[in-house]
């Protein structure tokens, strides 16, 4: 997928050096959200099993976790997902980008890109962000694309002390009218063909 400063693709092996400096510089954002964190820093190894997984978890249509990179497609800005672990008319939506890249609207354009994919691409009927309700940061990313609050789980994440999640939504009949539905995006199948914009 490429937005108007960002490619998303799924991760491939080579890329685990610059996932592991992107991670690596960016820790003390991290930590405090992101239960993966805890584990870091990974050696290079771990890193490039790790990705060998999320490809073959993408290419079996299990899960899409994807590598967010700069337009030409080489520097590591963050990661994201597609998670499928609320059934098959749903999909969750995942974002970080690394600390030095923070606070130019990137976590917000590739959210607003992948809501529209989920419904006008993946036809699903609902999308899901969740996060910490005192992380303000992240907060502020469904909020800004048009998702609603739908409700706070209370210690439901164990991180590794009980932390709340509060839940955001988005419904594909609520897409008309949010910022969302006005992303602009190109998406391409394995062969290169354009899915997007039709
Ligand atoms: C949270 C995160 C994904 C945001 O990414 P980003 O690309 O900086 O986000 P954006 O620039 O699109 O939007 C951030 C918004 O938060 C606002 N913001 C920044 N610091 C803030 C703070 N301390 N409190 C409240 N809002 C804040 C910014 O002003 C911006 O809003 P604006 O565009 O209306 O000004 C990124 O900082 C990150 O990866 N953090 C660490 C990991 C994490 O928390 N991931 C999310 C887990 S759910």
């Amino acid at each position: 997928m490429v937005t108007e400063r960002l490619v998303l693709r799924c991760w491939e092996p080579g890329d685990a050096p610059g996932l592991k400096e992107a991670v690596d510089s960016s820790l003390d954002d991290l930590r405090p959200w992101m239960p993966w964190a805890e584990d870091e820093p990974e050696s290079l190894e771990q890193k490039v099993e790790l990705l060998r997984g999320f490809r073959g978890r993408f290419d079996l249509d299990q899960d899409y976790v994807y590598g967010v990179f700069t337009a030409g497609g080489e520097d590591v800005v963050g990661g994201s997902g597609l998670h499928t672990r609320h059934g098959s008319d749903a999909l969750e939506i995942g974002y970080w980008i690394r600390s030095n890249q923070a606070g130019k609207g990137f976590a917000t354009e590739l959210t607003a890109a992948l809501t529209r994919a989920a419904f006008e691409l993946c036809e699903v009927d609902r999308v899901e962000i969740r996060t910490d309700p005192a992380n303000e940061r992240s907060r502020t990313v469904p909020s800004k694309v048009g998702y609603e609050e739908e409700a706070t789980l209370r210690r439901r994440l164990h991180h590794p002390e009980p932390r709340d999640v509060v839940i955001y939504s988005m419904f594909r009949d609520r897409l008309a009218g949010t910022a969302a539905a006005d992303a602009r995006f190109e998406a391409y199948d394995v062969l290169g063909e354009r899915m997007w914009p039709r």
